[in-house]
């Protein structure tokens, strides 16, 4: 069975088809470079790029698949969460599609598309497992009891963890979003050059990362230019190595306490080095397994919206045309 995803929410455009939920047969995503002169992603001049690409990608789509339309069984797109204007291109396109071709249409949650990645490409995770889900705007502890059954342990309070390393990377000049060069950036440096502060929060799956996006700024600022640009590389280390061992201790600490042995980690931030390495080395200690997307399926991309719609209409059915973009639009 065929599927063909169509992912629009931010800043990528990404048309994919992937075989049976699990054979990626095409997944081409482009990056909307645009927005880099703006320092941030500009809602509409996102809408008025998709609108642009999206037939094209699409097409580049089914010819690096070597499929026509006549072959797609199912059309799966982003309903939500994401920016209303670029959804909106993305969803009302495959809604079309699907509507001119009488094909079953499924519309599917973004974080819900990011944690099915790792259903994608590991067959043999367990269907009951934690995946921490760590985007630029997401940040939450998610027990997948089963692929659409979900209980939210803890989110994040203020920032993201992706938001937390685009804000850091910008105060240190790496452009945006800034997360990639900043994890590139730390490997030259020593994460124990200044322990930045990890928050202690009373509910033990909560998250919150602007305080540290603070301390770091505030220490940059009272540095001499020389002995900052001597001490960048550890400066990044040290406050990567801050988030990373937040996220690492609360999802090791609720794999433990929910005794769930499969773990996942979705979302761009999942492409970070320091935490794939760190996560994996405390679940294997305590005799669990870490799944990880490869790095071009953390970041925000079609094939993962199609896998999730492929698994949602096994389970569930087909959705309505009808469905409408949902900016806000929750994991449940
Ligand atoms: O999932 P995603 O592509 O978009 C959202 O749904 O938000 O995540 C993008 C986020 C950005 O904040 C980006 O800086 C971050 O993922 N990111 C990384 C890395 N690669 C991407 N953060 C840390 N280390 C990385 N290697
Ligand atoms: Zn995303």
């Amino acid at each position: 069975m065929l599927t063909l995803g169509i992912e629009t929410s931010c800043d990528e455009t990404s048309a994919a088809i992937v075989e049976d939920g699990h054979t990626i047969r095409a997944n081409v995503i482009l990056s909307q470079a645009i927005h880099r002169k703006f320092g941030g992603v500009v809602p509409e001049v996102a809408s008025r790029e998709h609108i642009k690409t999206i037939v094209p990608i699409y097409q580049q789509a089914l010819q690096e698949a070597g499929v026509t339309l006549d072959q797609i069984n199912l059309i799966a797109a982003t309903q939500g969460p994401g920016l209303v204007g670029p959804l909106l291109v993305g969803l009302t396109f495959a809604k079309g599609l699907a509507f001119a071709r009488s094909l079953p249409f499924v519309p599917v949650n973004h974080m819900e598309g990011h944690l099915a990645a790792n259903i994608l490409e590991h067959p043999e995770l367990d269907p009951h497992h934690l995946t921490l889900v760590v985007s630029g705007g997401h940040t939450m502890l998610v027990e997948v009891k089963s692929f659409g059954e979900y209980e939210i342990l803890g989110k994040t309070r203020d920032d993201a963890a992706g938001e937390a390393f685009d804000k850091v990377a910008k105060i240190m000049g790496l452009g945006y979003p800034g997360g990639a060069e900043l994890d590139k950036l730390a490997k030259n440096g020593d994460p124990k050059y200044f322990r930045f502060p990890r928050a202690v929060l009373k509910d033990k799956y909560q998250f919150s990362f602007s305080g540290l996006k603070t301390a770091v700024a505030l220490y940059i600022q009272k540095l001499e230019a020389a002995e900052y640009e001597q001490h960048k590389a550890d400066i990044a280390a040290s406050f990567q190595e801050a988030v990373v061992h937040v996220l690492v201790d609360k999802t090791v600490g609720a794999a433990k306490d929910k005794n769930i042995r499969d773990v996942t980690i979705s979302g761009g931030v999942a492409a970070n080095s320091r935490l794939r390495a760190l996560m994996a080395e405390e679940l294997t200690r305590s005799g669990r397994r870490l799944f990880v997307p490869s790095i071009a399926l953390c970041t925000d991309n079609a094939a993962m919206i199609a896998a999730a719609g492929y698994y949602r209409f096994k389970k569930f059915g087909p959705g309505e045309l009808v469905a409408d973009a949902i900016p806000y639009l929750k994991l449940e």
